[in-house]
Formats: structure tokens, C-alpha cells, sequence
């Protein structure tokens, strides 16, 4: 009788792949080593990259600059980000996700590592900035419940890769670190 009813429970339930079991991911901190894939990748995510010393001034300046690699590759880096923890308050200043392994749930992890970092630093509140555009970036944050709480005009100016000057502006938002 329970056999036949978990047979009937494995021949009727509809296979739905569970995203979250893919690609599990390990943090560790960014070493100097590092910087070679962290700047490959970079400069193929954004259209106005961070150049190598701002983050190795992010790494001086003891933020937490994470970086993630799946389990099966740990050669390889997956992902990355760079938090600046203040008093009571957390400030997301990048994160990033190879191209060819995007959509498969790992910002998602790095974002909750991230809020677990600061939750043990005790920022009460997480702040961040992004590109009105990006909208990639805005629904992960939305998916995390941040709100847009502000505008900055034309806080991003650069010139693109066909030589064209952007300007554009960023969306401020924030959560609590505890929902
Ligand atoms: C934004 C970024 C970090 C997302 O990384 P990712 O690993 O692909 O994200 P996840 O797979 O965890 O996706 C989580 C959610 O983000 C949103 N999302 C991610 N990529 C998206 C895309 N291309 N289009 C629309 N929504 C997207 C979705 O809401 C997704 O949830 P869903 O899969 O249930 O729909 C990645 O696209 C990236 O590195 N972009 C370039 C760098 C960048 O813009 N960083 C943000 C700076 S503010």
C-alpha cells in the first residue's frame, strides 16, 4: 500500500528542475592572483569596467572583496563582489557574474552571502547603486526586495566602446539587512 502510493507520487509529479542545487558555490577572499580573471570578466560585463586600482584600493582599504568559484571549477572564478561595511550600514559597490555562467542562480548566492556578511557586521541597512538601465541588476535586487528610495542624475559618464559618451543616471536602493 505505501509503495504503490509513492509510486503513484514519483509516476505523477511534474520534474521541475531546481536551479539552487546547481552550481553551488564556494567564497573566499580576493587574493592578487586573482586580478587577471577578475579584470577579464569585468571588462566584459561592463560598458564602463572599474580599472584594476580601484579595486586593489577596495582590497587596501580592507572591504570585503569576495569572490566565488563553483565547486567543480575552483580555478576558475565564477563571480565576485566588493562591499564597504560602515557604522550600522553596508554599501554593495560591485558584483559580477562570468557572462558564461550568468542566469544560473549564482549572484543570487553571492547576494545572500553577501547580506549574511553584513548581518554579522551589524549593518542594519544595505545601500547600492545601478545603472537605469541594467535592468538585469535591478530585477536581482528587486528579487531581493530592494527598493528604489532615490535618483543620482547622470552619475555615470563615460565614453562606450564605440567611442560614444553615455551619460546615465543611477538608481539608488536599499533594503534592510533583516527583513
Ligand atoms: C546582474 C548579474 C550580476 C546577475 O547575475 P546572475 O548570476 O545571472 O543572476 P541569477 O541567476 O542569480 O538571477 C537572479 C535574478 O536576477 C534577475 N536576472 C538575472 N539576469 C537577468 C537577465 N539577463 N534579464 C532579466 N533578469 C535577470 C532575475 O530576476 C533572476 O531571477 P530568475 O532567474 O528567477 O528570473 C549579472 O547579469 C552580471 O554580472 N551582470 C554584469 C555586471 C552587473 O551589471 N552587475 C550589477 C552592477 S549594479
Amino acid at each position: 500500500m505505501i509503495i504503490q502510493f509513492f509510486h503513484h507520487c514519483i509516476l505523477n509529479a511534474s520534474y521541475k528542475p531546481d536551479k539552487t542545487l546547481k552550481n553551488n558555490i564556494i567564497f573566499s577572499k580576493i587574493t592578487a592572483d586573482d586580478w587577471p580573471q577578475i579584470m577579464a570578466i569585468e571588462n566584459q560585463t561592463y560598458p564602463n569596467p572599474w580599472p584594476l586600482k580601484v579595486m586593489q584600493d577596495c582590497q587596501q582599504a580592507g572591504y570585503q572583496c569576495i569572490k566565488g568559484t563553483v565547486s567543480t571549477k575552483p580555478n576558475e572564478i565564477a563571480c565576485y563582489a566588493f562591499l564597504m561595511i560602515g557604522f550600522e550600514e553596508s554599501n554593495l559597490l560591485n558584483i559580477s557574474v562570468n557572462p558564461v555562467l550568468q542566469r544560473q542562480n549564482i549572484a543570487s548566492q553571492l547576494l545572500q552571502r553577501l547580506l549574511l556578511i553584513s548581518r554579522i557586521n551589524h549593518a542594519k541597512n544595505i545601500w547600492l547603486e545601478v545603472r537605469a538601465s541594467n535592468q538585469a541588476a535591478i530585477n536581482l535586487y528587486e528579487k531581493f526586495h530592494f527598493k528604489q528610495i532615490g535618483t543620482r542624475k547622470h552619475y555615470y559618464q563615460y565614453i562606450d566602446a564605440s567611442g560614444q559618451k553615455i551619460k546615465e543616471h543611477a538608481l539608488i536602493m536599499s533594503r534592510k539587512v533583516n527583513l
